[in-house]
């Protein structure tokens, strides 16, 4: 499990966090979504133990605030929303960069690069890759740390900002196969999302933020409806279900033709 309780984060004297609950299992996807500037990222960074906070947060059941860097290092890696490279590396040293020494071997980098379906490319300059090829490079490097979902009985965790921001419908899909496979195998994985209907469809559980707090964290089912997401979003949304009984969102365009 990963509880984060009366979670308050402060930058400078502005309060972004406004002492939040949050929860998130091991086995199960869990999203968090909300609108621009809700505080997704903070979240994420806080739970990541990258951020001062006031509150607990457990991992596993051991508080992370004494927590040695190498020990958070085993239990989860991050992908942060943003990660520019100041300098030329190829993927190959991309990847590395998330694993300890003894663990950077090209099998290991050749296939966390094949997962996300880019094998073969350990030379290439990450600078001269597509936006989108640069966000699976991360992935890859992120997956590579992580490694087996559980690990001495224990669940290794996913923390990842928006993975799919950049990605087309296909890659999005081999994205979201990965994390539901992780989390199959016994492992946790909290996301950050702004694709609702890839959420609806990937997520166990989904937390909706607005304005620094989270508003409802509940099965897809239960949060996607049009009031809730209506209200957090500040717009009209139209929530349906397939065949299957999976929430999906349509945007309702003022005067548009699908209105
Ligand atoms: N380092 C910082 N210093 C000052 N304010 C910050 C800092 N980081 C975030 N904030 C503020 O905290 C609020 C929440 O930011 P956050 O990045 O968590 O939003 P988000 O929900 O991830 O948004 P987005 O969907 O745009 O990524 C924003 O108003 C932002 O300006
Ligand atoms: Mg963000």
């Amino acid at each position: 499990m990963l509880i984060a309780r009366d979670i308050v984060v402060k930058h400078r004297r502005r309060t972004i966090l406004h002492g939040l609950l949050f929860r998130a299992e091991a086995g199960q996807v869990t999203a968090i979504i909300g609108p621009s500037g809700a505080g997704k990222s903070t979240l994420l960074g806080t739970l990541s133990g990258d951020q001062p906070f006031e509150g607990r947060i457990t991992l596993n059941g051991r508080d992370i605030r004494g927590a040695r860097p190498a020990e958070m290092a085993r239990q989860r890696a991050v992908l942060p929303q943003a990660m520019p490279m100041a300098f030329p590396f190829t993927v190959a040293e991309v990847v590395r960069l998330g694993l300890h020494e003894a663990m950077a071997l090209p099998h290991v980098v050749a296939q966390a690069l094949g997962r996300v379906g880019l094998a073969g490319r350990e030379a290439a300059l990450f600078q001269e890759l597509s936006g989108g090829e640069q966000q699976r490079v991360h992935l890859a490097r992120v997956l590579a740390q992580v490694w087996a979902p559980v690990t001495g009985g224990a669940p290794r965790w996913l923390l990842l900002d928006e993975p799919v921001s950049s990605l087309d419908i296909g890659h999005q899909l081999q994205v979201m196969a990965i994390v539901r496979a992780f989390a199959g195998q016994g492992g946790g994985v909290v996301m950050v999302m702004h694709d609702l209907n890839l959420t609806a469809m990937s997520a166990d559980s989904v937390a909706l933020m607005q304005a620094g707090r989270i508003v409802a964290q509940d099965r897809p089912g239960a949060v996607f409806t049009d009031a809730l997401l209506g209200a957090a979003y500040g717009c009209a949304v139209a929530v349906n279900r397939t065949p299957r009984d999976c929430a999906y969102v349509l945007p309702q365009v003022a005067g548009g033709p699908g209105g």
